[in-house]
């Protein structure tokens, strides 16, 4: 049976109908929205490579935090960018660390958004690396046991969630170890756990000032080329306890998104990362795509592909435009 009997179109013709028929949906209920603090009193410093995004001190951030926690987006995820860098990132193992300080901020402002702490070394150390250097190298099993001071330090000022995103090996079990062990067991950790060494994450580096000072960081993230790899770290995280996966970037990585979402059946979150968001940022800001549209379709092609929860420098953006319809 083929045309004339069927005809695709009468299922697009009318709008009514194309709401019936929709297969994927977008919903404020999706998504995270990064932010990044830095000390300071009135800070809103804007970060040039993300358009609209800023380094806010805690005051200011926990403002805008309340206003996005009004537009009913469901978390935040923090990064920090700390007064003083040293050699292992002593910043964020601190009671009075940047993000201690902003997580026991925000939970007294904003008790009812959840806040995502993510947890790496990169923005804290002098070097610019996602842990302790040995021998010119990212030393695995020294960095993990700092990841779990951090998680449970991040934890104590009111962490809802952890989200390590360093790449060390055994780290989620080791933090979720240092959880339990500390009387957070009910914390869920959302392991970056497909995550590539990608050209994509250049205007982060500049908005955490976390490039690295010397190398890559190939050492440790995966390999743009390979996908059974990004199966087999997803498929290890899970049994060190991860609770959700992540894939990221977004973008370049559908196919690998739809095939943990599929093949492992766990919750999944999807970071549409800086460089993301600054591309098509860049182009609608020379008026060739429209905003809207192209964020919209993006964002349900993410949705599309598997993804349970979307990380995304548009997230306020996106409630507006989700509620408009
Ligand atoms: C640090 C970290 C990075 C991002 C999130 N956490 C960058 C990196 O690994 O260098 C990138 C996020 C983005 O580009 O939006 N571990
Ligand atoms: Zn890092």
């Amino acid at each position: 049976m083929g045309f004339p009997i069927i005809r695709s179109r009468r299922l697009r013709g009318d709008p009514n109908i194309r709401r019936l028929v929709r297969e994927t949906t977008l919903s404020v209920d999706n998504l995270i929205c990064p932010m990044f603090v830095r000390p300071g009193k009135g800070v809103r410093k804007p970060i040039e490579a993300i358009p609209g995004h800023f380094q806010m001190s805690v005051d200011v951030l926990v403002e805008e935090v309340r206003k996005l926690a009004e537009e009913r987006i469901p978390a935040v995820l923090l990064f920090g960018i700390p007064e003083k860098k040293d050699a292992i990132g002593s910043d964020a193992l601190s009671n009075h660390g940047i993000i201690a300080t902003a997580l026991r901020a925000i939970k007294k402002a904003s008790p009812d958004i959840l806040v995502i702490a993510d947890v790496c070394f990169c923005e804290y150390t002098d070097h610019g690396h996602c842990g302790v250097i040995r021998d010119g190298k990212v030393d695995n099993d020294a960095t993990l046991e700092n990841l779990g001071l951090q998680a449970i330090n991040f934890a104590r000022a009111g962490a809802d969630m952890i989200a390590p995103s360093d790449m060390m090996d055994g780290r989620v079990a080791k933090i979720r170890e240092g959880l339990d062990q500390t009387g957070f067991s009910e914390i869920p950790i959302m392991a970056y756990s497909a995550k590539y060494a990608s050209s994509y994450y250049g205007p982060f580096r500049e908005a955490a000032e976390s490039a690295p000072r010397f190398g890559d960081r190939r050492g440790y993230q995966i390999d743009p080329a390979n996908s059974d790899e990004a199966l087999r770290d997803s498929a290890l995280d899970i049994e060190e306890g991860a609770d959700i996966l992540m894939v990221k970037p977004a973008l370049p990585y559908l196919d690998v998104l739809y095939r943990i979402r599929h093949e492992l059946g766990y919750p999944t979150a999807a970071y549409s990362v800086s460089g993301e968001y600054s591309m098509l940022k860049a182009a609608v800001e020379r008026g060739w795509m429209d905003e809207k549209g192209v964020v919209l379709e993006t964002m349900t092609s993410i949705k599309r592909a598997g993804a349970d929860m979307i990380i995304t420098y548009w997230a306020p953006q996106l409630a507006n435009w989700l509620r408009e319809g």
